[in-house]
């Protein structure tokens, strides 16, 4: 009999507790073990759940039962997770974790404990929520140089664009609906504000380029400043707007993480990708490019990944097959976001297309003249953020306001 245990026991955890339950049969033939789920951590109590009499309030009683060889981290923030699953790994527990955050921030150090202590820390669930892209990036994939990844990483904003833009339901109102369903953060500005998507993109790229990528350098821009009409004009130009989290690397060897709202063309698949699923596309040389799709936040699909992550441990018995990447202090890796170049989609007041060919050369010819005397179109060239302020400041001088821009994904 091997034992598990689950630390927070909220959207997450209370999905990996009643999963396995109902899968117990097919997930011990599948492990060929006997197991039992011997432990929930949590501050709170569950008296009426039928799980009530495996709630502990201390993490020493998981740390000092040697029989417990998997742990699920579901509590979320850096801390005392940091603490809880460094000690797990310490006593030679594999941690499998749903928390980007603490990956995001800490992978490198857990990652490095888990060889240490030939045991593994596993984070299937903390990126795309159902989706498996973790392993396939480590293993099925890994062959392959990487040269770019994009995807749409927050369940949470791209359910909020759709209920806005396809039910005209209001930003509040979307979010307390996406809040209700389980799918935002405990403090849901990491959603609003693209922070998550940006752990998300980190982890991604941290695993595919080898280097342990912070959250502090990359550039992060939310959906705060989405106004509905540009959703509007961007279909009518065959564009849906869409958080994009990408990585690009360049030809000088740098890579160039972001986050920001992007004008995704129709016939790309992420255009296409609605409600709460994500979808994460992966560019590398052997494979050219593949797409990973599926629901990227709730409970059942999130617990699914971080079963999925505590069964392949328990296949493996002590093996240590963890990913691993590099720890590094010096992000010059990194290139800076003003080298970041995009053909942009534009709302102006109003100007005439003569007047915007002077200023960018050549415009594409989908050009629409709104109702409220605006002027939308998308550039023929991409700018960097350079040949951007450049244009700002000279649509200025021709009293050409820029109300909305969005750079374009590229296909
Ligand atoms: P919840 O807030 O619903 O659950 C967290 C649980 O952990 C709560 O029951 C909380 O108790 C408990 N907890 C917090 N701190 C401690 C502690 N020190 N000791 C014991 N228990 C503690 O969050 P979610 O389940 O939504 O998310 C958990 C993690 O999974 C986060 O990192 C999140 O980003 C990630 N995630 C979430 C997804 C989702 O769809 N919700 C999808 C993918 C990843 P209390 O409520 O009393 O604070
Ligand atoms: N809040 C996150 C989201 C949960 O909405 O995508 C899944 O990581």
């Amino acid at each position: 009999m091997e034992k598990l245990a689950v630390l927070g026991c909220g959207v997450v955890g209370s999905g990996v507790v009643e999963l396995f339950e109902k899968n117990k049969q097919l997930i011990q033939k599948r492990c060929g073990k006997q197991l039992e789920l011997a432990y929930i951590l949590d501050l709170r109590d569950f008296p009426d759940k039928p799980y009530a009499d495996k709630v502990v309030k201390d993490i020493q009683v998981i740390l000092n039962d040697p029989e417990v060889s998997v742990v699920a981290e579901c509590m979320g923030g850096v801390n005392p997770a940091f603490d809880f699953v460094k000690s797990c790994l310490e006593a030679g527990k594999s941690v499998s974790t749903s928390n980007k955050e603490l990956v995001a921030a800490k992978g490198d150090i857990l990652l490095k404990k888990a060889k240490e202590h030939d045991c593994n820390f596993f984070f299937e669930a903390s990126v795309g929520g159902a989706i498996p892209i973790i392993r396939p990036l480590h293993k099925c994939l890994a062959a392959n140089e990487f040269s770019a990844i994009a995807g749409i990483l927050n369940g949470t904003t791209n359910f909020i664009l759709n209920k806005m833009i396809k039910e005209n339901m209001d930003f509040s109102s979307a979010l307390a609906l996406a809040q209700e369903k389980g799918y935002a953060e405990k403090d849901p500005t990491a959603d609003i504000e693209g922070y998550d998507a940006c752990r998300k993109i980190c982890i991604l790229s941290s695993l595919a380029f080898g280097k342990h990528v912070y959250p502090e350098s990359v550039y992060t821009k939310g959906i705060r400043e989405v106004e509905l009409k540009d959703a509007k004009f961007c279909g009518q130009l065959g564009y849906s707007i869409k958080l994009i989290a990408r990585v690009q690397k360049l030809d000088n060897g740098k890579i160039l993480p972001a986050v920001l709202p992007m004008a995704v063309e129709e016939d790309n698949l992420l255009s296409q990708v609605n409600g709460v699923y994500n979808a994460i596309m992966v560019r590398g040389d052997g494979i050219g490019k593949a797409m990973f799709y599926g629901k990227g936040a709730g409970k059942f699909p999130t617990a699914s990944a971080v079963l999925g992550d505590m069964i392949e441990q328990l296949q493996l018995e002590h093996t240590c097959i963890s990913q691993t990447w590099q720890n590094i202090h010096d992000n010059s890796f990194i290139e800076n976001f003003a080298s970041f170049a995009a053909k942009y989609y534009f709302r102006t007041s109003s100007a005439d297309v003569h007047q915007l060919t002077e200023i960018f050369g050549e415009i594409q010819e989908k050009t629409i003249s709104t109702d409220e005397e605006e002027t939308v179109f998308l550039t023929a060239s991409p700018l960097n953020e350079r040949e951007l302020d450049k244009a700002v400041k000279t649509l200025a001088q021709n009293h050409i306001q820029v109300l909305a821009k969005y750079p374009v994904l590229e296909s």
